[in-house]
């Protein structure tokens, strides 16, 4: 079959962005990494809050290079501490945080095995990263978007959490959570002007391997989507852009299904 849709590069339309500080976690690479320099594209400052230092860094260098505006703080969201530092910075530095995106988790690195033989040690480090790790960013940035009255939260969750994929549970279960507390942060934080989304993500081939989709099953997942290519971080951009954008200020406590039509609500 042929497939006529292609991967548009998202345009820097999105105004309202300008001078924006975001910032987005685990930007190092994948996912996280394209948003930074698509939100840097259309004139926001970007923070990189990763843990790698090595990839950080080289992400804020590529987009210096483009002409953005990044910085890259090394950041380990399991930890309290390591987060006030991150924030302790970007608040000294650019005075401002208008949006967080709680990107970084616990995936390409991640073993597929039965949920009996998930280590103890294993599970609780991913609901740490995935889960914990959030709710710290979440409330570590709420001084400065109160201050503001403005605020986007955007929670990387997972279409996974709806397909009762096997084999990953503690994942799953980090997934499943970020997408309940993102109705519950939206409702606190209505008041403040502080908007809270989820992006649920369909199985998203990056510049990393990972052993959570096999090439026979990277097969039966393109097949199930209405559009029938395998899904890109670019094809993230515009939902992440537009729910960080004054376009969306109406739109709050969504969990928004980024898949290609594999899944229908
Ligand atoms: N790629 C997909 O198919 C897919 C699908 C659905 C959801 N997601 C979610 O989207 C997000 C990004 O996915 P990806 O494919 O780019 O993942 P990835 O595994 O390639 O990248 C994750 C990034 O998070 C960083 N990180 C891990 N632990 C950290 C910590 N404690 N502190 C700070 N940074 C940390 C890693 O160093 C890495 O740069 C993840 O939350 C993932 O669960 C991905």
């Amino acid at each position: 079959m042929t497939v006529q849709t292609q991967i548009v590069p998202p345009q820097a339309d999105f105004a309202s962005l300008s001078g924006r500080v975001v910032i987005i976690t685990g930007a190092g690479q994948g996912i996280g990494k394209v948003f930074a320099k698509a939100f840097a594209r259309c004139g926001a400052v970007a923070v990189i809050a990763e843990r790698n230092a090595a990839s950080g860094e080289s992400v804020a260098k590529e987009i210096a290079a483009d002409k953005g505006q990044a910085i890259a703080v090394t950041t380990d969201v399991s930890r309290e501490d390591s987060i006030a530092t991150m924030v302790a910075a970007v608040e000294e530095r650019y005075g401002r945080i208008d949006i967080l995106i709680n990107n970084a988790g616990i995936f390409s690195t991640l073993d597929m095995r039965p949920f009996d033989q998930i280590p103890l040690a294993e599970w609780e480090q991913v609901l740490r990263v995935n889960v914990t790790g959030p709710f710290l960013c979440s409330r570590a940035v709420l001084p400065a978007m109160r201050r503001a009255k403005w605020g986007r939260i955007i929670n990387m969750a997972s279409g996974a959490v709806t397909m009762g994929r096997p084999n990953y549970l503690h994942y799953i279960a980090s997934k499943g959570a970020l997408a309940g507390m993102t109705g519950s942060m939206a409702r606190e934080l209505g008041p403040d002007g502080i908007t809270v989304n989820a992006v649920l993500p369909g199985a998203t081939f990056t510049e990393i391997e990972r052993k959570t989709v096999s090439p026979e099953q990277k097969v039966r997942i393109v097949a199930q989507q209405c559009i029938p290519r395998p899904e890109t971080p670019d094809d993230l951009v515009g939902t992440a852009l537009f729910l960080a954008s004054d376009n969306a200020a109406f739109l709050t406590g969504q969990c928004i299904t980024v898949d290609g039509g594999a899944t229908h609500r």
